[in-house]
């Protein structure tokens, strides 16, 4: 069997943490007998650069032509003067639209051994947190009519927010099969006690919890959810939500992780599109050329790929595992290295998760 994975490295320390995912892929696959085959393909600024297109044709067939795509980051001050079309953004909107992917999956996973390293008190974390967001990603607020009127008094601005049944439902069935995987336990989060289309999604997340009676199904307001997530974040497993409050608790789970650099995101959607894995961080113009990114976003995204791309569990479990025994035993990035502990570069995390 052989999977065809495009890489789009994108800018910044993008192409510095991708190449270590694609490492720690090719020693899965030297350990397993699988074959991967890479594509890598220009996005961003880079693509700016070398053709004037921020997503060229041959990027968009490389994409289309794979079984997933593993993407770097985008953007950087040098682009940032450019007009709209020529932006870095711009390109990865067009991949992320191209692709159709309507669920944003971001686990949230505090390692016990990253336990007072990050916001959250020792405690707290506990045995650890392993939440999966799932966020619908396109309907809602963000796609619904909006403008702005001029009136006697000023102007009037007004966005609306608009969910359909079948929009709501595969997302949510989405979230029940993949509690199966997982302790099976479904929290809804919606704002049903203001929103119409929240009552709609309650009503056709209570619908399809018929299908799953082996999983338990709890719905929660928005505002309890994001108290809920700092101060009892153990109780979560899946989290399914509508766009606005996904990308707002998304953002939340992040910060409770200790490091962005930690974060591994997938997007998920129409079948017979390539499902698209990228850590969830930005292209860090700060740390770029320095070899010290912190590359286990990118490999973490590379779990998820052998997970809901190829469906190779195992491997993808050894890997997060590989992952977990550096967070609690080093080599560690500067932005994760306990106190005093020596700090390693971007290429000796890559080869430690290789080698495990
Ligand atoms: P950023 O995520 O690039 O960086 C924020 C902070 O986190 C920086 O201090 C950075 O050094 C640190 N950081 C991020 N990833 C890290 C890693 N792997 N290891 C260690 N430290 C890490 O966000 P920022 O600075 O707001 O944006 C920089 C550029 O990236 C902008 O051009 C922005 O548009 C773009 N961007 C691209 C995204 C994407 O491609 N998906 C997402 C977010 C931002
Ligand atoms: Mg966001």
């Amino acid at each position: 069997m052989t999977y065809r994975i495009a890489v789009l490295p994108g800018d910044g320390i993008g192409p510095e943490v991708t190449r270590e995912a694609v490492r720690v892929l090719e020693a899965v696959g030297a350990a397993a007998g699988i074959r991967f085959e890479f594509v890598e393909a220009p996005i961003g600024g880079a693509a700016v650069d070398a053709t004037g297109d921020p997503f060229p044709p041959e990027t968009e067939q490389a994409c289309l032509a794979a079984d997933a795509i593993l993407l770097g980051a985008v953007g950087g001050p040098r682009w940032d003067r450019e007009p709209v079309a020529r932006r870095p953004e711009s390109g990865l909107l067009r991949l992320r639209k191209g692709v159709g992917a309507y669920a944003n999956l971001r686990p949230v996973r505090v390692h016990p051994a990253l336990a007072g390293r990050g916001p959250l008190r020792p405690e707290v974390v506990g045995g650890g947190i392993d939440i999966l967001i799932v966020r619908e990603l396109t309907g809602g607020l963000y796609y619904g009519e909006r403008g702005v009127q001029q009136e006697p008094f000023g102007e009037r601005a007004y966005d609306t927010m608009v969910y359909t049944t079948p929009e709501i439902e595969r997302v949510v069935r989405m979230a029940f099969q993949l509690a199966r995987g997982r302790r099976r336990r479904v929290i809804s989060v919606d704002k049903s006690n203001v929103l119409e289309t929240s009552r709609l999604w309650r009503r056709v997340t209570e619908a399809v919890a018929e299908e799953f009676g082996d999983v338990e199904l709890e719905h929660m307001l928005v505002d309890n959810a994001a108290m809920q997530l700092v101060r009892n974040p153990g109780r979560f497993d899946v989290l399914v939500t509508e766009n606005t409050f996904g990308d707002i608790l998304s953002d939340l789970g992040a910060a409770l992780c200790g490091s962005l650099g930690l974060l591994p995101s997938a997007s998920l959607g129409l079948p017979g599109r390539p499902p698209l894995f990228e850590p969830v961080h930005g292209s860090a113009p700060d740390i770029a050329g320095r070899g010290i990114a912190n590359p286990l976003g990118a490999i973490a995204s590379a779990a998820m790929m052998l997970r809901y791309a190829f469906g190779l569990e195992r491997e993808a479990r050894a890997v997060e595992e590989a992952v977990d025994d550096l967070l609690a035993a080093g080599p560690w990035t500067p932005d994760i290295a306990p106190p005093g502990a020596p700090v390693a570069g971007t290429e000796d995390v890559g080869r430690a998760v290789a080698r495990r």
